[in-house]
């Protein structure tokens, strides 16, 4: 199997192709989601609330996440690995960005980098492009962001449409090879999908862009609770796991497990 590259993403767009993006945050999921075809495997900083146990993605380092890219990166025979920058690791300066960029890239063999921002941050993106780091950005929704925007709202509606227009071709046009729309009305989604050559991932953004994109634990029902509308539940992993720990401890505390063909 041929490893999957920021070109191939573009050729599948030029081609009317739609592809998969899903998180990963360890090994077993990101070999399991790469055998299934997954595209493309992010290893978002959503690891902060969805694997260090944060409320928000906030406080998460990129110590944290390098371990965790790593384990992807070692995973993954065809999948893309995208290696998310946390909030605080690149806002600074376009050599703030590019010194992190590269950690993730030498330190834990991401094949790029994605951060959240649209035309305020296309010096980043330039710097990291030209320092032969591919790029994706991410835009709309920013949930790095959450407080600035006054917490998780549809962005782009009406005359915010504009702006999330002038983001997507601002980040296009500082190299980025992809762009996370979060949040996006579908009309405006569909419309920058239309306008760019470079392919559009969406998240809350209707059906219309290039790719999808969803964090696992929501998708395949390890977390429960409150979920944002545009998610779509295809498994009950917390279910499955819930009932396995049960299974596991009644036959413990029952004296059945282990049996005599589990013991020496
Ligand atoms: O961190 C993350 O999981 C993300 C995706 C939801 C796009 O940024
Ligand atoms: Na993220």
């Amino acid at each position: 199997t041929k490893r999957i590259r920021t070109h191939h993403l573009r050729e599948m767009k030029e081609r009317g192709e739609r592809f998969a993006m899903l998180t990963a945050y360890d090994m077993y999921t990101a070999a399991t989601f790469d055998e299934a075809g997954i595209e493309v495997l992010l290893v978002g900083d959503s690891a902060s609330n969805n694997v260090y146990g944060n409320e928000t993605s906030l406080p998460v380092t990129v110590d944290e996440l390098l371990p965790l890219t790593r384990a992807v990166s070692r995973s993954v025979k065809r999948a893309l690995v995208v290696g998310d920058l946390p909030f605080g690791s690149y806002q600074a300066s376009p050599e703030q960005g590019y010194l992190t960029a590269v950690r993730f890239m030498k330190e834990a063999g991401a094949h790029c980098i994605k951060l959240e921002g649209g035309a305020e941050m296309a010096p980043v993106i330039e710097k990291c492009t030209q320092g032969g780091i591919p790029v994706m950005a991410h835009i709309g929704f920013t949930p790095q962001s959450e407080h600035t925007l006054g917490g998780y709202r549809v962005q782009g509606r009406g005359d915010a449409a504009d702006r999330v227009l002038r983001d997507a071709h601002a980040v296009e046009g500082a190299g980025a090879f992809a762009v996370v729309l979060e949040m996006v009305p579908g009309e405006v989604a569909a419309q920058v999908t239309k306008e760019l050559t470079i392919p559009t991932i969406g998240i809350g953004a209707g059906a219309d862009c290039d790719g999808q994109v969803l964090v696992w634990q929501d998708a395949f029902g390890l977390r429960t609770g409150r979920m944002a509308t545009f998610v779509k539940q295809y498994a009950d992993v917390h279910g499955v796991l819930l009932d396995a720990a049960r299974a596991y401890a009644d036959e413990v505390r029952a004296g059945t497990f282990p049996g005599p063909e589990h013991t020496f």
